[in-house]
């Protein structure tokens, strides 16, 4: 079944006028970011008392300006690699990865985090591409909500991957059948580590069943018209992950992107990424590679693509707290103790968060989604001023005006916490602050 272009956006109408009632399967798996969060920072304060109103959209979808309906955005190159050698099926990987322009820096999938105003506001600040958050696959082809609220994306959304976790191929495929035509990738999710995914059987946890594995990649590589790419995590042992590796690449897969660390390594902050271990994997494959771990500034994204041979980087965490990192902007944890010479670069959290809740306004998302991006950015900000959060948390109903009103708030008590650029950076942002 194909939908009309933009038909996820334009469909949510009938969710935003719906009383507030939990849609459990859809509101329980998509409230899980929690579970990703690798943090070792102190535990945020728990969730407000009535946090059901974080599941209602920010916005009426209709309200915003709608896109041109006419006709699906053309379909990327290539067709289902049925009979093409290793050689082709490479090629060809390589082909449609140069058709998007090599992107190399990109916004890693984070569920209830990567979702389509924080890939903009990405985007607008020297994203070349971006992950989804992971959807689950069987509740996409079930639920029309959880399709609606969980999945938007538009036009200037693109190069976009569409991450999802599964572990039946026929249920994957029909998962993907409806988002390829606003995709470049459909991505399968084979690296999280945590226990939803284990009660799931899904994520990290099918390291134990790779002929599975195999055959989610070749039942989409066999029948989508876009690539199929995978983001894996390594195995403790290198050969494992090399032999893992390959076998993807075997399968279909176009694209891989190496977590360098191990299913058992869940702190993000604490555990360095194994980046010789995305090296070996880079030279033991001939599809694109893209890196991801300890990518928290544009120096890590240069000594990484070195070091590894990477075609990309994937970051996560530090791009929560710092959306502008691939414009070059940086917070004052990385300067501290640095060689280098810093200046202020007229850029703070709070600015980029008001630039957020924009997208948001235009680009509606469940309100849960814009919290967790609240206490992301300006996390540094609350520690010095906690009364403010602890406001946020006591709204169980957020508005658009309650949380401009909060960001002046923070500004009125003369906080200003600001993002740096080295001396000599020339910042990827035009002077009327587009992207360049
Ligand atoms: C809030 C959050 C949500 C995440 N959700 C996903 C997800 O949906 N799919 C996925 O493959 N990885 C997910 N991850 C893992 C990241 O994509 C990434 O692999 C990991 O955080 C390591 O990158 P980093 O060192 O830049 O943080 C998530 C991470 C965070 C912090």
């Amino acid at each position: 079944m194909r939908l009309k272009p933009y038909g996820f956006i334009l469909s949510l109408s009938s969710a935003a006028k719906a009383p507030p009632k939990p849609a459990m399967a859809a509101s329980s798996l998509a409230r899980t970011s929690a579970d990703f969060h690798t943090s070792s920072a102190p535990p945020e304060p728990p969730p407000p008392p009535q946090d059901l109103d974080d599941d209602l959209l920010c916005s009426d979808p209709r309200a915003r300006d709608r896109e041109p309906a006419d006709g699906a955005p053309p379909l990327p190159d290539g067709s289902p690699s049925r009979c093409l050698s290793a050689g082709s099926r490479a090629e060809r990987a390589w082909a449609h990865w140069a058709g998007l322009g090599r992107p190399r820096l990109i916004v890693a999938p984070m569920v209830d985090n990567s979702e389509l105003p924080f890939r903009m506001l990405c985007r607008k600040y020297g994203a070349e591409a971006a992950y989804t958050p992971m959807l689950h696959s069987r509740i996409f082809t079930e639920t029309e909500k959880y399709r609606s609220t969980e999945f938007t994306t538009c036009k200037e959304d693109r190069p976009l991957f569409v991450q999802f976790c599964a572990n039946d191929p026929d249920i994957l495929l029909e998962a993907a059948r409806r988002v390829e035509p606003y995709c470049d990738y459909v991505d399968i999710n084979l690296g999280c580590p945590q226990r939803i995914a284990r009660r799931g059987n899904y994520g990290a946890f099918l390291m134990d069943n790779l002929p599975l594995v195999k055959s989610l990649v070749q039942k989409l590589a066999l029948n989508l018209n876009v690539p199929v790419s995978c983001k894996i995590r390594v195995f403790p042992k290198l050969e494992d992950t090399l032999n893992y590796a390959r076998m993807l690449e075997e399968a279909g897969c176009s694209l891989l992107a190496v977590h360098g660390r191990t299913r058992d390594e869940k702190d993000g902050k604490k555990i360095r990424a194994d980046w010789s271990a995305i090296k070996a994997v880079k030279n033991a494959l001939n599809i694109p590679v893209l890196a991801n771990g300890n990518i928290r500034h544009m120096d890590d994204v240069e000594s990484c693509l070195q070091e590894t041979g990477a075609d990309g980087v994937l970051s996560a965490e530090t791009l929560l707290e710092n959306p502008a990192l691939f414009a070059g902007y940086q917070t004052a944890d990385w300067i501290v103790g640095s060689e280098e010479s810093h200046k202020d670069g007229h850029l703070d959290q709070a600015q980029l968060l008001v630039e957020y809740l924009k997208f948001c306004e235009k680009y509606p998302v469940p309100w849960r989604m814009i919290r967790s991006h609240m206490h992301k950015m300006l996390g540094d900000w609350f520690k010095i001023h906690p009364q403010v959060r602890d406001e946020l948390n006591a709204q169980s109903k957020l508005t658009f005006e309650f949380l401009y009103g909060l960001v002046n708030k923070l500004k009125d008590l003369g906080l200003r916490i600001p993002l740096y650029v080295k001396d000599e950076d020339v910042v990827r942002i035009s002077a009327n602050g587009s992207a360049t």
